[in-house]
């Protein structure tokens, strides 16, 4: 028997039995008659500190364990190196300053998403659901994974590098747990969050005091000269801050969840203020700790920088360094997913990708369907994935739109003067990180023209094939087929373009 639902943005709003008679579903519809109404939508479970983990357990991942040999590479020499890593760290603050104003005015999920909408219009926001779900989530979601998987098979085959095979199997086990994780409770997966950054934080903690204490006995001797030989080259520098920012990215998290924070307006700026600064000063100290035992030649050597460092400093507990790496990389991966699977559910919600993408498991408050498609999508791309080519063409797509997400920022101070604005930046940041997106998305390209390049601007602008009849349009038969499958599942719910299924 099958019941209207009347739906908003996502919610599904229960009428009251008595208006429509009975309803075969088998609760207690007495019970059920004298609530007036059951909201079924993603729960307020994200505290502040919840959201602080979220933004710092993501941001810690693999990349200070894996790019500070490219950033070294690309910049040079050793002086510029730690400027990059300071510089990238005061970028990411900047921009989640102004994720912070945008977030706390809309306080939609999604992101990028949201504002970009709200700005551009829904062919921009579509553009951007589309590049980030088919590509950049689930890359950013394989790299990381096959981090994980690298450092965790490492020590099983000594003296050499474990086989292609092993680090995707292993990787492809990681995703498939992080995304049964996320799918089974919001809740558990918070909690893994939670305890995988403190884990990270603890590794971090102890490479950092040990650079201190070698500093302190007066090893130094490798900063001399530490800006001999830097790069001058534009394209040089801007692939070294795409590598320094891999490490950084991440620090927009918070707001792709923010129907899920509890009072947003306050811990959305507050987890970005304590969260992203937090991070700087740790990977600028990191990599001065790893400068003090490594030349740069022996840095660029390295195959694993952290292990690298744990072998010469801490024997014989240097084991703790690659146990701690496949910690991190994992709570970071788990973030990752987390967040993903919220934006499919939302630009599923607003009928820019197919509508199952925005229903909610009714028995786990959990967007399933988004979540298994994100992990699909990572799972095939780690069948090709090389890490350094992924990283180089990821930073190139995501800081485009950053730059625009700046901009939707100037924008909206022009044409919604109206919004509420809980937190208010000085212009002048946001046309800061115009300008700085701007160069990082220029540079590489203007410095060493790459087909590469090109493929991934066609790929952004080919969802518009998609967007006329599919979006537009809204052809009739994916919806029909879609409320076929509502028709036959009682585990779902969708929102209000699906006005019929079982209840
Ligand atoms: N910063 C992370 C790392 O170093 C990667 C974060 C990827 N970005 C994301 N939005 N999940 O591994």
């Amino acid at each position: 028997m099958h019941q209207q639902c009347e739906m908003d943005e996502g919610r599904v709003r229960r009428r009251k039995e008595s208006q429509n008679g009975s309803t075969g579903h088998n609760v207690d519809s007495q019970s059920e008659d004298r609530q007036p109404e059951k909201v079924i939508a993603l729960q307020k479970d994200v505290g502040l500190v919840s959201g602080i983990c979220l933004i710092v357990g993501t941001m810690i991942g693999s990349g200070i364990f894996i790019s500070p040999k490219s950033v070294l590479l690309y910049s040079g020499a050793i002086g510029p190196c730690l400027l990059v890593w300071a510089a990238c760290g005061v970028l990411s603050t900047l921009g989640a300053l102004c994720y912070a104003e945008l977030g706390t005015m809309i306080t939609k999920s999604g992101a990028e998403y949201v504002y970009l909408m709200e700005a551009f219009g829904s062919v921009v926001a579509y553009l951007y659901s589309w590049t980030t779900l088919i590509v950049l989530k689930p890359s950013s979601f394989a790299i990381i994974t096959l981090s994980f998987a690298e450092y965790a098979s490492t020590p099983f085959y000594p003296g050499c590098a474990p086989p292609v095979v092993v680090t995707k199997c292993l990787s492809a086990a990681a995703i498939f747990s992080i995304v049964i994780v996320n799918c089974f409770s919001v809740k558990l997966a918070s909690y893994v969050q939670n305890i995988f950054t403190a884990a990270k934080l603890l590794i971090i903690i102890i490479i950092v005091v040990a650079g201190i204490v070698l500093l302190a006995q007066g090893k130094t001797e490798n900063f001399s000269n530490a800006f001999e030989s830097t790069s001058v080259s534009v394209g040089a520098i801007g692939l070294a801050f795409y590598n320094g920012l891999w490490a950084y990215d991440g620090w927009n998290q918070l707001n792709f969840i923010t129907e899920e924070l509890k009072n947003p307006s306050r811990n959305l700026p507050l987890a970005i203020i304590i969260g992203i600064p937090l991070v700087s000063v740790c990977y600028v100290l990191v990599n001065m700790a790893y400068f003090t035992v490594m030349t740069t030649t022996e840095l660029l050597l390295s195959p694993a920088v952290a292990v690298t460092f744990g072998d010469r400093v801490l024997y014989p507990l240097s084991w703790i360094v690659p146990v701690f790496v496949v910690f991190s990389t994992f709570g970071s991966a788990n973030g990752s997913c987390f967040t993903a699977g919220r934006l499919a559910y939302v630009s599923g919600r607003e009928g820019h990708m197919v509508k199952i993408l925005s229903y909610i498991s009714l028995k786990r408050f959990t967007p399933l369907p988004a979540l298994l498609f994100n992990g699909i999508l990572s799972i095939i791309y780690i069948i090709p994935a090389d890490i350094n080519t992924l990283i180089n063409y990821f930073s190139f797509a995501q800081w485009l739109f950053y730059g625009m997400t700046a901009l939707s920022l100037i924008v909206l101070r022009f044409t919604r003067k109206e919004l509420h604005r809980p937190v208010k930046v000085p212009i002048v940041i946001a046309v800061l990180m115009v300008l700085v997106s701007l160069y990082l998305v220029l540079a590489p390209i203007i410095d060493k023209p790459q087909l590469e390049y090109l493929y991934c601007s066609i790929f952004i602008f080919s969802g518009l094939f998609f967007y006329y009849p599919f979006v537009h349009r809204k052809v009739t038969w994916g919806r029909r087929l879609m409320s076929k499958f509502t028709h036959n599942t009682s585990v779902l719910r969708g929102n209000k373009h699906i006005s019929s299924m079982k209840c």
